[in-house]
């Protein structure tokens, strides 16, 4: 499943798909910039077979010299003629592998709680329910903090690994 670094040209296709997936609540291309500026490493697109920008994801970390080194996911969209065929998971493992990289020990985000399809998502790579925040979109809705601790991740992949 191709997933890269996003870069400034993606950035149309980018705006398409927050629009699709979050409608007038998305980011506006402010953010995506601001982003790209501070971190250009820490967001990804997924391509389609013909090459075609169908997903992305923001990372967010905190400075490498702040310990905990702490990390998460700021945002993830998949346009949705394209969803739920893996692209969305693939980006996710790619955000994650880039926190583990620069050896965040846990991650977290923030999601709606009737957001099925992105619960469904972030359970199955590990996330826990960590808070609940209430009215966290407004009038519009509660959230949660869901949070996975990175260490662990990993060592409960590798005991995975050497059972098969
Ligand atoms: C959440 C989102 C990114 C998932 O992208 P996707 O490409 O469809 O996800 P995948 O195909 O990789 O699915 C991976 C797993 O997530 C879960 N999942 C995804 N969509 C689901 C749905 N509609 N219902 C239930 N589970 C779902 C499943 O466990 C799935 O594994 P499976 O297909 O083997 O059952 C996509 O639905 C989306 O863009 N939603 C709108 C934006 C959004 O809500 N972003 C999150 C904000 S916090």
């Amino acid at each position: 499943m191709p997933v890269r670094r996003m870069r400034l040209l993606d950035l149309p296709c980018v705006m398409r798909i927050e629009r699709a997936c979050f409608r007038s609540e998305g980011y506006g291309i402010g953010v995506f910039l601001a982003h790209l500026a501070r971190d250009y490493r820490g967001a990804f697109v997924a391509e389609n077979e013909h090459g075609e920008v169908v997903g992305y994801v923001l990372v967010r970390r905190s400075p490498g010299w702040r310990r905990p080194r702490r990390g998460g996911i700021t945002s993830i969209g998949v346009a949705p003629i394209h969803r739920r065929r893996g692209f969305g998971r693939a980006l996710l493992e790619s955000a994650l592998e880039y926190l583990r990289s620069h050896r965040v020990e846990t991650a977290d985000l923030e999601v709606r709680t009737t957001n099925a399809a992105a619960l469904s998502l972030y359970r199955a790579l590990g996330f826990r329910f960590s808070e609940r925040l209430p009215q966290y979109y407004g009038e519009k809705g509660d959230g949660m903090r869901m949070v996975l601790d990175l260490r662990a991740a990993v060592s409960s992949a590798g005991k995975g690994a050497s059972r098969a």
